[in-house]
């Protein structure tokens, strides 16, 4: 796909068809990451990948018991009690796939290089014709210690972007996005 289009046609999906995102595709996108830039060339990430619906249901599930039963630390979350108290909500979406990108301690700007990594993964995903979602709702947990332990990942690793993967179910809306606000164009 040519680049600009490419841009335009990444979406953020939320409802995939269950189908495996090859081993294969999921090593080319973790090279794709790693192609971006970041500060003083550090490159402080790392990844993990979980695949299979049903693992990242149970995730999900996870997740929304977290959130619930730590609701009164995440006051913006308040609006969503009802829908992480539903048993049918899965904020994977039936993906297959999920990339965490992770912030290794000791970089010079961790969050925005993890950002970019992310970024470029969905732009890769895009291109195969791949959907993705930067599904925030899960970083809660997948940061909490007893998760990382369980899988493997240093404590004092930070989840930056929990990324699901997978084919699209059916065509995605596109989003209306405002133009740019121009503060000052100085010449
Ligand atoms: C940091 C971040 C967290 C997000 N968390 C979620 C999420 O938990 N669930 C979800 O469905 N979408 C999530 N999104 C996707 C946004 O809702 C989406 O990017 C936005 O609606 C614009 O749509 P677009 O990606 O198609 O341009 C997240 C996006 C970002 C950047």
């Amino acid at each position: 796909m040519e680049f600009l289009e490419l841009l335009q046609a990444r979406r953020t999906v939320r409802k995939y068809d269950g189908t495996p995102v090859p081993r294969a595709v999921l090593e080319a996108l973790l090279a794709t990451a790693v192609q971006a830039p970041t500060g003083m060339n550090l490159q402080p990430w790392a990844f993990g990948v979980i695949e299979g619906v049903e693992a990242l249901k149970a995730l999900s599930d996870r997740a929304k018991a977290f959130l619930l039963e730590n609701l009164d630390n995440f006051p913006l979350f308040e609006r969503y009690r009802g829908m992480l108290a539903n048993p049918d909500v899965n904020l994977c979406y039936n993906a297959s796939a999920c990339i965490v990108v992770y912030a290794k301690p000791g970089g010079a700007t961790p969050e925005a290089d993890c950002t970019m990594a992310a970024y470029n993964i969905m732009l890769a995903a895009a291109n195969q014709g791949l959907g993705s979602c930067w599904v925030g709702f899960l970083t809660f947990t997948l940061d909490d210690a007893a998760t990382k332990a369980a899988f493997g990942v240093p404590a004092d690793f930070r989840v930056v972007a929990p990324l699901v993967i997978g084919t699209p179910a059916g065509e995605v809306s596109p989003v209306a996005k405002d133009a740019p606000e121009i503060l000052f164009w100085q010449k």
